[in-house]
């Protein structure tokens, strides 16, 4: 029993493994079930990186959210009706939970009725078998694998299978997420499925998909290691003209938003998060006529804060371009400053579209010499000297000592070492 749960500790990253003692604790403060489900099971049994946590909790789960909410977990959606919602924890993690329930489908792409239920019907409304396991984390159980459609045999078989014989007809955005899941895990349909699937395009089932539910999809394909693969996935199946029907050859922009990928790897190793959704969203309709931009943005029913800054990205990108290339960064310190307070998107989009010498010369000093040198500061050495780590007096000994280094006051590690000792000395 207790397997699922080591190999959860063991696949999960720490930050992640201290989300899901966390999420224990809330629920059974609460005495509520609480379980894990969903794409990290899959991830975690079929060998796959593994990004976001999704949880699901027997009973009201915005109750866990409000407490969590409460001790600097950012919300940044929730649905009152459904009792769902993401949440961002202070470590990087992203993580989803909501309560168990069953649906009942009436239209195509209306919403379904929702009934709260008991953790194996909420398995058993999902959209693929290998996202419909579960593991239990409740006292009594913790370890228990649920699995009531046998995804584990699919995922074995490398094989995606609905649940049922409406299920693309029932939840329309399930025929991109079947494309996106099949690209990326290198999956095929198992042959009901394909027939499913191919009944569902051939009837224009795609056309009935929410707005809202394929920016759901959007986002995820922007968190993608290779967006640009989910994107050709869906062109070659003529998915993307739901968005817009211009949405194809030379004005759907892949070549820019591989580049940006591959970019964002190497920040990734910076230790920088990027890309956003809205930087994905502004280079996947940055060659389409503004008309349409605008006319997909409302479709889709953006977040504000997802619109905001999809809207300002270029002028504030081309501000920063131009603070970068003048006096604001025209020193190791000034530089170092201006880049460490701006968004990790604005860097990447300035890489990505600024390809004037000073600029990337300047990024590449930043990213290649100083973020390297900040996570190098010499703490041990300082504390040796009988400083207290913590202390103002500390960061303030450490970050004169950057800036020195920064500025090539003090080159050699003797000097580097002669220095610190000073400024001990001095603040006694
Ligand atoms: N789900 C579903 N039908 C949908 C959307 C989601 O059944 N239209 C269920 C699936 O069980 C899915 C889970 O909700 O695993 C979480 O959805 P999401 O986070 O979108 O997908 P993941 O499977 O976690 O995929 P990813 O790895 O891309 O995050």
């Amino acid at each position: 029993m207790s397997d699922y749960l080591f190999l959860i500790e063991s696949r999960l990253n720490p930050e992640q493994w201290q989300v899901v003692l966390r999420m224990q604790k809330a629920a059974e403060a609460r005495g509520m079930n609480l379980y894990m489900v969903g794409g990290a099971i899959r991830d975690l049994i079929g060998g796959f990186p593994i990004e976001d946590l999704d949880f699901v909790v027997e009973g009201n789960a915005l109750k866990i959210v409000r407490e969590l909410s409460r001790q600097k977990v950012h919300i940044p959606w929730q649905n009152d009706s459904l009792r769902a919602a993401e949440m961002e924890f202070p470590s990087g993690v992203s993580a989803s939970v909501c309560m168990a329930r069953s649906e009942t489908y009436g239209k195509p792409g209306a919403p379904p009725v929702i009934a709260p239920a008991t953790i194996v019907s909420d398995l058993k409304r999902r959209d693929f078998t290998i996202n419909a396991i579960g593991v239990s984390l409740n006292p009594q159980s913790r370890g228990l694998l649920l699995d009531p459609t046998n995804g584990l045999a699919d995922i074995e078989k490398k094989e995606l299978r609905t649940l049922n014989n409406y299920s693309f007809l029932d939840d329309p955005v399930r025929i991109f997420r079947a494309v996106r899941f099949r690209a990326r895990l290198r999956f095929s349909f198992e042959p009901k499925t394909a027939t499913q699937y191919q009944n569902a395009t051939e009837s224009d089932a795609q056309e009935m998909a929410s707005g809202e539910a394929v920016a759901h999809e959007l986002r995820r394909i922007a968190r993608e290691r290779t967006p640009v693969e989910a994107l050709k996935a869906l062109e070659k199946e003529k998915l993307l003209l739901v968005l817009s029907p211009c949405l194809r050859d030379s004005r759907l922009n892949l070549q820019e938003i591989g580049r940006a990928s591959k970019i964002s790897h190497s920040l990734a190793k910076a230790g920088l998060l990027a890309p956003s959704f809205p930087l994905f969203f502004y280079l996947l309709t940055r060659k389409l006529p503004a008309r349409d931009q605008t006319r997909l943005a409302k479709w889709l029913k953006l977040r504000k804060p997802e619109t905001d800054l999809w809207r300002r990205m270029e002028a504030n990108a081309k501000r920063l371009a131009k603070q970068l290339g003048g006096k604001a960064a025209s020193t190791p310190t000034k530089l170092y400053h201006l880049l460490a307070a701006a968004p990790a998107d604005l860097i990447l989009f300035l890489q990505l579209l600024f390809p004037q010498k000073k600029i990337q010369a300047r990024i590449k000093l930043f990213l290649q010499k100083q973020l390297p040198l900040r996570s190098r500061l010499p703490e041990q050495e300082l504390q040796e000297m009988g400083v207290a780590s913590g202390t103002p007096r500390y960061q303030k000994i450490l970050d004169t000592h950057f800036y020195a280094v920064l500025e090539g006051k003090v080159r050699t590690r003797t000097e580097q070492k002669k220095f610190l000792k000073s400024l001990v000395q001095k603040g006694k």
